[in-house]
């Protein structure tokens, strides 16, 4: 028996993330053969085409010009006022719902996640999302007593799989006072996927109808972690307009982050921004969430609210940092482009790829696929229903190949897809 003084909850939670853990390995074998020997495709961090980590420019020269008071100062709980605001601009463009929109700072978009869980959920509850997610929401749910539920994302023809969302929901609404859904669009972790403008319509209305006349609650997290490299700037954010005019018991919670959008990744900086009808859902959602930042984190980082405040003051720092993202987004794009096209002459299926980060192949026995991969310096991440490659973080040239690799491979192993 291995000696544990863990409380009976915590007994038995062990954080061995696979992706981190697969990126370890990726970045100990290329130090040691070199960075063009190895493809590394774990992680979610934009790399150029030379595999450097990429820094937005503006970014850059807005953290040198930070004054020592905004590095080291404690800032409000709740965030500085023109930090709050630009994360709202910065969040909806040009497509701000109606209603009352508050936010909070938190620490990166999984600060939101964790508040929203821990906050408009109970003790015991289920909460929902797609069946292909990002791994943390599981941790956080049952590091919060809560459990994941999973919908199924994707009809076989690659739409969205209304049919399996509805009827979680429903059964869920039954059985709960409120229903929690986490819902990762666009450019979801891990698929690529975004809700095209019928499907975003559909599913507002049926949540609407759903708690019409109940004294039950819906809690819809709007995780837009990738929303930044999802496509045109005014395009990829219209869908946010159909968030006003919901009941009172319908509550929007978009998870806003500054990681990937300023590649301000490790500076842990994020937003909880609620869009509601009603001014005490709107009072109320500021006071509880400051309240459980000061009893977890307490303040939120100030010198990455003040560079991303300051760069938003300006609207020619703005313009240069919608055209650096406008050039990786298209980056992006290629290697996502390149990696389908040669699927497709090779045979490999993937599955409906739209923007974002990654592009999953799904496939039974993705853990014995990755590791023969590994064997040949290929580093992706198992998932269990496939395997997610990050064209996020592949250059071009090591992305050519490599759809065909994971062919013979999968054919060698006999993994089915
Ligand atoms: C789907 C999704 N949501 C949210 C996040 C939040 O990241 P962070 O806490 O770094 O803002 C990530 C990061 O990988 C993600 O993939």
């Amino acid at each position: 028996m291995v000696k544990s003084v863990a409380a009976p909850q915590a007994k038995g939670k062990s954080a061995e993330d696979k992706i981190f853990g697969a990126n370890n390995r990726a970045v100990a074998l290329s130090e040691k053969l070199g960075a063009d020997k190895v493809i590394n495709g774990t992680v979610g961090s934009m790399l150029d085409e030379d595999g450097n980590l990429i820094m937005l420019d503006v970014v850059q020269k807005a953290y040198k010009a930070l004054t020592p008071k905004e590095i080291v100062a404690y800032a409000p709980i709740q965030g500085y006022p023109d930090y709050l605001e630009a994360a709202i601009d910065q969040c909806f463009g040009e497509s701000r719902p109606e209603g009352y929109i508050r936010a909070c700072a938190t620490s990166g978009g999984s600060g939101v996640l964790h508040h929203v869980i821990h906050n408009y959920s109970e003790w015991g509850d289920e909460v929902l999302t797609s069946d292909w997610h990002w791994g943390a929401y599981g941790s956080m749910c049952n590091d919060n007593g809560r459990k994941l539920r999973e919908f199924e994302l994707l009809t076989p023809d690659g739409h969205f799989n209304m049919e399996s969302f509805k009827a979680n929901v429903s059964d869920m609404v039954a059985k709960q006072y409120n229903t929690v859904i986490i819902m990762n669009s666009p450019a979801n972790n891990p698929t690529g996927y975004g809700l095209s403008d019928s499907e975003w319509d559909e599913v507002l209305a049926f949540l609407k109808d759903v708690v019409k006349g109940k004294d039950k609650n819906i809690i819809f997290v709007s995780d837009v972690a990738y929303l930044d490299y999802s496509g045109e700037k005014h395009e990829c954010r219209k869908f946010f307009k159909k968030f006003g005019n919901m009941p009172d018991n319908v509550l929007i919670v978009v998870a806003y982050t500054c990681s990937k959008g300023f590649t301000m990744y490790g500076q842990r900086m994020g937003a909880m921004i609620c869009v509601t009808p009603n001014k005490d859902i709107a009072d109320e959602f500021v006071a509880i969430n400051q309240y459980t930042s000061r009893a977890t984190w307490s303040n939120s980082n100030s010198a990455a609210m003040k560079v991303m405040a300051n760069i938003c003051k300006d609207p020619a720092k703005v313009a240069e940092l919608d055209a650096e993202r406008a050039k990786y987004f298209h980056l992006i794009q290629e290697r996502a482009d390149l990696f389908m096209k040669e699927a497709d002459e090779c045979g490999l299926k993937y599955l409906r790829y739209i923007s974002g980060f990654f592009i999953t192949i799904p496939m039974e026995g993705s853990q014995k696929v990755c590791d023969e991969l590994e064997k040949e310096n290929i580093f992706l991440v198992p998932l269990g229903k496939g395997i997610r490659l990050a064209v996020c973080s592949v250059s071009k040239k090591k992305i050519h190949g490599l759809a065909a690799k994971i062919k013979s491979t999968l054919d060698a192993v006999g993994a089915k897809q």
